[in-house]
């Protein structure tokens, strides 16, 4: 019974605001003990706030925290900790030059006899990842770890140090399906051992597979606790975006026409022996496990990477883009994967940015036209609901989800025929995909030519017409829409995992 179950943490009433927004008004919210408590909304609703709250990043200007039933007055991420709050973000922070065990211990390496205790410290961190089942020696250096690996360190990190309230903010949005299914085994785990989690997604179905409760936050107002077992998709995405959306990947296909872009066994570091087409009004998408080498083909042909061998053409005639700029003038527009360092300019403002790439298109004589500079920023910070509470925001302060809003408006905005997405919707809410995929539906309807990656096996089928698998920089599979299906009209997503995992590949060669 969950009203049986100790309260490890409680929020009461708490309100912040930042200069033009108000982040939290008056939100209340608890964690007991040997639950998964989910935190959902739209991007800028306010959950990465209430968390920094919890973790004494922020102090609220009002409202009360408790720990185990005790009013706490803590007011830093120090604090935090020694009352057992811990938090693993999305942006790994630890330092990769160093041991694993290293980090566990960094600011406060223990000493024997006047010298760091090297001993102690691979002995205890090589423990707690022992004890976690985490199959990592403590003396590998972080860099040589996976994001999904780095992750689990971070767990392993935050329990040695004593947390019992663990939060997760966005944890899989960089994880292959695999490591997926790793980090929900060891929530599962902790939860059984009486931790309280506190889960933060944009991912629908992982709420309904990890977690016990959810809350919605909605413009920073807290709208409700629901048990996750008495609701459903339909009602979650009701409660938090305001509408309801039923097919999220049904846009309208378009009858492909010419050959936009045609790459014809390309070669290079990390990818071999690749061939493809593209067509106007065609979405051909990429999907691979993280690494496979999907981005770095599309860096290749777009001219941030060099290629050793192939050819690639557009619209029929061989070009070699050896900068992004030439990809550019090629009609290429790229968005890339890791926006907050390629995409975007995070000191200058919404409307900057916007415009960045484009400003050609609105300049007559070298002078800009301002009145139009404002109005496409006007234009898509209403269309994909960019939350900002002016177009002279800087992007730094806006919420993951929204400054990546904004690399999309931004690529947006050339008038380029191809469009490559490099995982276009991380940490973008569900209303604000739709609002993504509509865009790109658009695209089609113009007959642009369109390159979707995407590690989201949902999305990329959902969305694509024809669909390239990678495995270890090689091509597995070229599968066309409809042979997405198996014969009880399901998608047949195992099929395309065993091509990403080089399952296939591999019978296939032995046969
Ligand atoms: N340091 C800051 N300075 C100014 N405004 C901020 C700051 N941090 C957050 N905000 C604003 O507070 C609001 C809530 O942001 P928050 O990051 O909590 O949203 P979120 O729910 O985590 O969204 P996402 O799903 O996009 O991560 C947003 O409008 C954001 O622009
Ligand atoms: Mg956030």
């Amino acid at each position: 019974m969950q009203s049986e179950k100790k309260e490890l943490a409680r929020m009461e009433n708490i309100s912040i605001e930042f200069p033009g927004v108000k982040a939290l008004d008056q939100v209340s919210f608890n964690v007991l003990e040997g639950e998964v408590h989910a935190l959902v909304g739209e991007n800028g609703a306010g959950k990465s706030t209430l968390i920094k709250v919890l973790m004494g990043v922020y102090t609220p200007s009002s409202g009360k925290l408790f720990v185990n039933g005790k009013e706490a007055n803590y007011h830093t991420p120090a604090e935090a900790i020694a009352h057992g709050m811990g938090a693993v973000y999305q942006d790994i922070t630890m330092a990769t030059h160093l041991t694993v065990g290293e980090n566990f211990f960094l600011g406060h390496l223990p000493t024997k006899g006047g010298r760091v205790d090297w001993n102690r410290i691979y002995k205890d961190a090589q423990a707690t990842l022992d004890d976690l089942r985490i199959p990592i020696d403590a003396r590998t250096p972080v860099r040589d770890l996976t994001i999904g690996q780095q992750e689990m360190v971070s767990i392993a990190k935050i329990i040695h140090q004593k947390a019992n309230v663990l939060v997760f903010d966005e944890p899989t949005a960089l994880l292959t399906n695999e490591e997926v299914e790793i980090l929900f085994h060891l929530i599962n785990d902790l939860k059984a051992r009486g931790f309280g989690i506190i889960y933060i997604s944009h991912r629908m179905e992982e709420i309904f597979e990890l977690c016990d409760r959810v809350t919605i936050l909605k413009n920073g107002l807290y709208i409700d606790t629901l048990n996750v077992a008495d609701t459903n998709e339909q009602k979650l995405v009701q409660l938090m975006v305001g509408r309801s959306v039923d097919d999220m990947y049904g846009i309208e296909h378009t009858q492909p026409g010419e050959v936009m872009l045609e790459v014809n066994g390309l070669t290079g570091e990390r990818f071999h022996d690749i061939s493809f087409q593209v067509r106007r009004g065609e979405i051909f998408g990429m999907f691979g496990l993280i690494g496979a080498g999907r981005t770095e083909i599309c860096r290749a042909i777009f001219g941030a990477d060099p290629y050793t061998s192939g050819e690639v053409k557009i619209a029929g005639k061989p070009v070699h883009n050896k900068k992004p700029l030439d990809g550019i003038n090629n009609s290429i527009a790229f968005l890339t994967e890791d926006r907050r360092k390629e995409g975007m300019c995070a000191v200058l403002s919404v409307e900057r940015n916007v415009n960045l790439s484009s400003y050609p298109l609105i300049s007559k004589h070298g002078l800009i036209n301002l009145k139009k500079e404002a109005q496409r920023a006007i234009d898509y910070v209403e269309r994909i609901r960019i939350k900002t509470p002016t177009i002279d925001y800087q992007c730094e302060h806006l919420s993951g989800g929204n400054q990546q809003k904004v690399v999309i408006a931004r690529w947006m905005c050339c008038q380029s025929d191809i469009f490559i997405f490099d995982e276009p919707t991380v940490g973008v809410d569900v209303g604000a995909k739709v609002e993504i995929y509509k865009l790109i539906e658009d695209l089609l309807k113009q007959g642009k030519a369109i390159v979707l990656i995407s590690s989201y096996l949902p999305e990329v089928m959902g969305l694509s017409d024809r669909l390239m698998v990678m495995y270890e920089g090689k091509q597995t599979g070229l599968i066309e829409r409809s042979e997405f299906y198996n014969s009880e009209g399901k998608l047949n997503e195992e099929m395309v995992l065993g091509l990403a995992s080089g399952i296939k590949a591999a019978e296939q060669e032995g046969a």
